[in-house]
């Protein structure tokens, strides 16, 4: 499977034109007016700014929530910092490390992260995923119960190989790339499938843990399917399992 084209911007109400100019223009996507004959095109609605697939089996609009759904679902029942991926980050009680989320996705994990307290700075470099990621953020901050919870979250848009170099050196340094052959899977949902066929599975991972490898001051933590082989052949020093997923925890020396 390989990445879709970028795809175009376009704006259904005329109100938020400027708005979808200047998002357009951030993250080097193209504007357009036109309805799009490709498989994905962005719409900035009324409401948000969302992805839309088009065609025979497309599932309905993908956006970042950070407000309702699955996320306040997680932050409220999660399970806090006893939760495998807060014990996978050294989430103790008292100790919030920094965070490089440098593969951001939709923030899901970021989210989290934050929820527990920790400042977590998310890197994308899909433009169309950054796009979606800026607007979910923005509408997240108008929220007064989520707010103070993204005023945690800081988005880079950009390959987080230069990134990682660039910015401050953070505790952890937080990598899920995508998987290919969880694509497959009947568990992955029509969305997820979705993203999958637009981002492309990341064959440039191994890079990444190494440039993490050298940036992280505590540890690097790589997300995996649980029974998938360590990303790149590198053995982690420590993993953390839950019922689908397994965190392997690369130690700073
Ligand atoms: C599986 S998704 C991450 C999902 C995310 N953990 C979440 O909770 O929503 C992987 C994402 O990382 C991004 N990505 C992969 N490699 C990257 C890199 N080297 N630099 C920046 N982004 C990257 C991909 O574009 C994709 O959006």
């Amino acid at each position: 499977m390989t990445a879709s084209p970028v795809p175009g911007l376009r704006c259904e109400t005329e109100s938020r034109r400027d708005t979808a100019q200047a998002l357009a223009a951030q993250f080097g996507l193209e504007y357009t007016d036109a309805h799009s004959d490709s498989p994905f095109q962005l719409v900035l609605t009324d409401q948000r700014l969302e992805l839309r697939q088009f065609g025979e089996d497309a599932p309905g609009p993908i956006f970042v929530d950070l407000v309702e759904g699955k996320a306040a679902h997680r932050r409220r029942f999660g399970g806090g910092r006893g939760q495998p991926l807060a014990r996978a980050v050294g989430l103790k009680s008292g100790a919030s490390p920094s965070v490089i989320d440098a593969t951001a996705g939709l923030a899901r994990d970021a989210f989290v992260l934050a929820s527990l307290g920790c400042e977590v700075t998310l890197i994308e470099r899909q433009p169309a995923i950054a796009a979606l990621l800026a607007d979910g953020l923005q509408r997240a901050a108008l929220d007064a119960e989520v707010a103070p919870i993204v005023a945690r979250m800081t988005l880079q848009f950009g390959p987080a190989e230069e990134c990682l170099r660039a910015l401050p050196q953070a505790d952890v340094v937080y990598l899920d790339p995508m998987y290919p052959t969880r694509d497959k899977t009947a568990l992955v949902k029509k969305e997820m499938r979705a993203f999958h066929r637009l981002v492309g599975p990341d064959t440039d991972a191994g890079e990444l843990l190494r440039v993490a490898r050298e940036v992280a001051r505590k540890r690097v933590v790589v997300k995996r399917p649980k029974g998938a082989e360590f990303l790149a052949g590198a053995r982690p020093g420590a993993s953390i399992e839950s019922k689908n997923t397994r965190y392997d925890l690369y130690l700073c020396p």
